[in-house]
């Protein structure tokens, strides 16, 4: 997809500067992504671990964002485009809405592997990036950001913002009778999977209702997620979204 629509977003786009990793950062990298597949490949959704292989992640070099985007692009038109950090909400969304996902291109420290306050290359590219290969996800979180977009009150943009949490961020699927984890801040961060997986963590069934009226908690593992039985559950509740939105009754 084209970086040439963009204009709020346009003073965040960077170049990713691939030769300048160093070894020890691809070896953090090769790191925290054979600490995570082991785990992730008896809990994390089919459509994550395929999404792993289609994009050509690789487990001991840090992501190319150009061959990841070239490869995505025949799929679903999405793109892994690099930006300076945290971008402001119309920028963001401007961003969905064009199928260009906002990555950014710094890695974490060795002495930090668990946690980081702002994202970085790992939570966005493994975390992230695998499920914007599936198409229902991929129509989905553009579609999501065309709403967003259009939209300037800020409750029902926190409302939104609860949505994504609860499904881009920490989404959670039923699988042949199993909870599967989606949900980037899941997959990028082992203490979060854990606490899913070894059950300290109630799963309710996916409800548009009771996501947008769940507040967001950012320090502490969460005491309760929301499980979709399949993606299409989370397009549908966009457009049910959208259209509350739409009405004023977000
Ligand atoms: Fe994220």
């Amino acid at each position: 997809m084209t970086t040439a629509v963009l204009s709020a977003a346009a003073p965040f786009l960077i170049q990713q500067d691939y030769g300048a990793y160093t070894s020890e950062q691809h070896a953090v990298w090769a790191e925290l992504v054979n600490r995570a597949l082991p785990e992730l490949e008896k809990h994390a959704a089919q459509e994550y671990l395929e999404g792993f292989a289609i994009i050509g992640l690789k487990k001991d070099k840090l992501p190319d964002l150009a061959s990841i985007s070239a490869r995505l692009a025949p799929r679903t038109g999405w793109s892994s485009t690099p930006v300076s950090g945290f971008l402001p909400a119309p920028a963001f969304f401007e961003m969905l809405a064009t199928r260009n996902f906002p990555t950014t291109t710094w890695l974490r420290s060795r002495e930090s592997l668990e946690y980081t306050p702002e994202p970085d290359i790992f939570h966005d590219v493994f975390g992230h990036v695998p499920m914007h290969s599936h198409k229902i996800f991929a129509d989905f979180l553009e579609h999501y950001g065309r709403v967003c977009a259009s939209i300037s009150d800020a409750a029902p943009l926190e409302k939104l913002g609860r949505l994504f949490w609860y499904t881009v961020e920490f989404g959670v699927i039923l699988q042949r009778g199993e909870i599967k984890v989606y949900g980037s801040g899941l997959i990028s961060s082992h203490g979060e999977c854990k606490n899913v997986v070894e059950g300290h963590c109630a799963i309710h069934r996916f409800s548009l209702d009771e996501v947008l009226e769940t507040p967001v908690k950012v320090d502490e593992l969460h005491k309760s997620l929301f499980a979709v039985s399949s993606f299409d559950q989370i397009y549908e509740a966009m457009h049910e979204a959208e259209r509350r939105a739409n009405s004023g009754r977000m």
